[in-house]
């Protein structure tokens, strides 16, 4: 499969551009966490049943406490990933990461529509969370970061040994 990070240039306009947004979306992370979530059940309602702790929930889907954490690291991981490649590539500076993600995630049982409903959501909600700063560019800089990433996660994607 070769090496992550380095088949595409990341520019050092890009990795600003996602930097950027997300110090400004950070300041309303909470809320813009929620709506990622809520997004990609209201594409992909079967993706619930991947969430262990929705399983057997006793509260309603938008006041589960447990929601907020992981929309927070697709988000920041997504955000180091820009940082990474620029710097030449994620895999080489977090490997042990995204090795844990890759087995972790293929346990969880995550497929590719998964990552892509993902990645719908994720474009969607920075768009809604900072209007002022959307552009195509923009939404090229943080697709190219995700898309790296989940790369890089689905390369591992296979049993812990
Ligand atoms: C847990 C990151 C995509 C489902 C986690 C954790 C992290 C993480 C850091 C906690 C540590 C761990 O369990 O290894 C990411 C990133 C993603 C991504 C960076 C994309 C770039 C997805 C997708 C799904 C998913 C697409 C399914 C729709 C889960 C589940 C857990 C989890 C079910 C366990 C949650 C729990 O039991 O609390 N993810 N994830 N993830 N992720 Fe993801």
């Amino acid at each position: 499969m070769g090496s992550f990070g380095e088949s595409k240039v990341f520019t050092e306009h890009q990795e600003a551009l996602v930097l950027k947004s997300w110090s400004v979306m950070k300041k309303n992370a909470p809320e813009l966490a929620l709506k990622f979530f809520l997004k990609i059940f209201e594409i992909a309602p079967s993706a619930q049943k991947i969430f262990p702790f929705l399983r057997d929930a006793k509260v309603p889907l938008e006041q589960n406490p447990k929601l907020k954490p992981h929309a927070l690291n697709v988000f920041t991981l997504a955000c180091e990933s820009a940082v990474q490649l620029r710097k030449g590539g994620i895999a080489a500076a977090r490997e042990t990461t995204i090795k844990r993600l890759g087995a972790s995630h293929f346990k969880y049982g995550v497929v590719d529509e998964h990552f892509d409903v993902t990645r719908f959501a994720l474009l969607e909600t920075i768009k809604e969370g900072i209007p002022e700063m959307w552009s195509v560019e923009m939404r090229g800089a943080w697709a190219e970061a995700y898309d790296q990433l989940v790369a890089a996660i689905k390369a591992e994607m296979k049993p812990s040994s």
